[in-house]
């Protein structure tokens, strides 16, 4: 692994991902290809812009000219893929998206990764694919049960990778990873939502019954699981990463307004999301073996977030007083208001 080519390195996930293999290796180049959508933002990577390790391409992981043309420039030996569309939410508007990015876009960079032969192909991939679990935890050998247009195009993208494994022996590693949250997360995701709104005095929108439960790992956590299994990882395995424990939409509204001294008046139930996911749970039993487990439990993730947004107002501000993420919210939110 030298030179690495981290596609959707400008969103939350693989710009924390990119600072720190930045910190941790003086060995390896990063080159970030990135579409900058709506989630991608330029001021993610700023504390990387001026590492002579670290180069950025603008371009879309659908373009298949324009990922060739960057793996081959820049001699890339390893593909990590965080490019995706993200939120649940907006796959139920607008799936198309979804389906082209998740999908589409995967079988571009794996064909990429079988032309130039690479060392290793690394997808990022989720717990949702697996459905929602009511009871007991998702090992990596389970059967997907996708039921958001979201966790469908996933999963579509991991059974590619899959399949190129087996078909073609591309030496592919995907790891499943549980809710994160912490610094640099687009404010549609509930975490910042709730922080940011409850630092503003505005309601926390909860959906439904505020039960539905998720496994919020620290951002920073999840990263190292990935460094750990492209380290370590056996080729063609899948590796769940999370922390191992769930807690309630509710509970987290709950430790957010505590942190930041608001009132829990502020909780505004809202009608709940179609097809909402009850429950994930992971078993991380499997990447334990490599070594790894999650450094922060669900409060010390939660109160490091909130301190995060508190210290970086204006990251948040400059996306939140735009005019796309005021149209969004007008249409994700409006109307839903249901009596407490
Ligand atoms: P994000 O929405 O914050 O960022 C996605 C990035 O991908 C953005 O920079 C965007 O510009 C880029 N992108 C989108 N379409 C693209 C395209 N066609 N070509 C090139 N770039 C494109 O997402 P995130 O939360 O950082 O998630 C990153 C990855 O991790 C995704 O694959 C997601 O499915 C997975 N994941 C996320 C979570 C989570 O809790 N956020 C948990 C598990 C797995
Ligand atoms: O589980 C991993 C997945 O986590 C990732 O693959 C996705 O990319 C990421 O978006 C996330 O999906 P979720 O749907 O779990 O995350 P979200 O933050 O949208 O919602 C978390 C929970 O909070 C869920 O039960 C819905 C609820 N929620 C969400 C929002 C945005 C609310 O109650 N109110 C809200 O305003």
């Amino acid at each position: 692994m030298k030179n690495v080519l981290v596609t959707g390195g400008a969103g939350f996930i693989g710009s924390n991902f990119v600072q720190m293999m930045l910190e941790r290796y003086s060995d390896l180049n990063l080159v970030v290809y990135d579409k900058l959508t709506y989630a991608g933002n330029p001021d993610n990577l700023l504390p990387v812009a001026k590492n002579p390790h670290y180069s950025f391409v603008e371009g879309d992981i659908c373009d298949a000219a324009k990922v060739d043309e960057v793996m081959r420039r820049h001699n890339i030996d390893t593909i990590v893929n965080f490019a995706a569309e993200t939120h649940v939410d907006r796959s139920l508007m607008e799936p198309g998206g979804f389906i082209q990015t998740d999908v589409y876009g995967t079988f571009v960079l794996l064909e990429a990764a079988k032309k130039y032969q690479i060392e290793r192909y690394h997808q990022i991939s989720t717990d949702e694919v697996y459905g929602q679990v009511l009871e007991g935890r998702s090992v990596e050998t389970d059967c997907l049960h996708t039921r958001s247009p979201y966790s469908a195009a996933k999963a579509g993208g991991d059974l590619m990778c899959l399949a190129y494994y087996t078909s073609f022996n591309l030496p592919v590693t995907i790891t499943r990873g549980s809710n994160n949250i912490g610094p640099y997360q687009y404010p549609e995701k509930v975490v910042p939502v709730f922080v940011t709104n409850a630092i503003d005095d505005k309601p926390l929108p909860l959906y439904g019954d505020g039960r539905q439960m998720r496994d919020y790992q620290f951002v920073l956590d999840h990263c190292d699981g990935i460094d750990v299994v492209l380290r370590k990882g056996k080729i063609g395995e899948v590796y769940n990463l999370g922390t191992g424990s769930e807690n309630t939409n509710i509970e987290l509204a709950h430790l957010i307004l505590k942190l930041l001294n608001k009132p829990e008046s502020l909780i505004q139930p809202i009608t709940d999301r179609p097809g909402h996911d009850r429950r994930y749970a992971l078993d991380c039993g499997k990447v334990k073996s490599l070594g790894w487990q999650s450094q922060h439990n669900f409060e010390q993730a939660v109160e490091a977030t909130v301190k995060w947004y508190v210290d970086n107002e204006g990251w948040w501000r400059k996306i939140k007083d735009g005019r796309h993420y005021q149209e969004y919210y007008q249409r994700q939110y409006a109307g839903r208001e249901v009596n407490k």
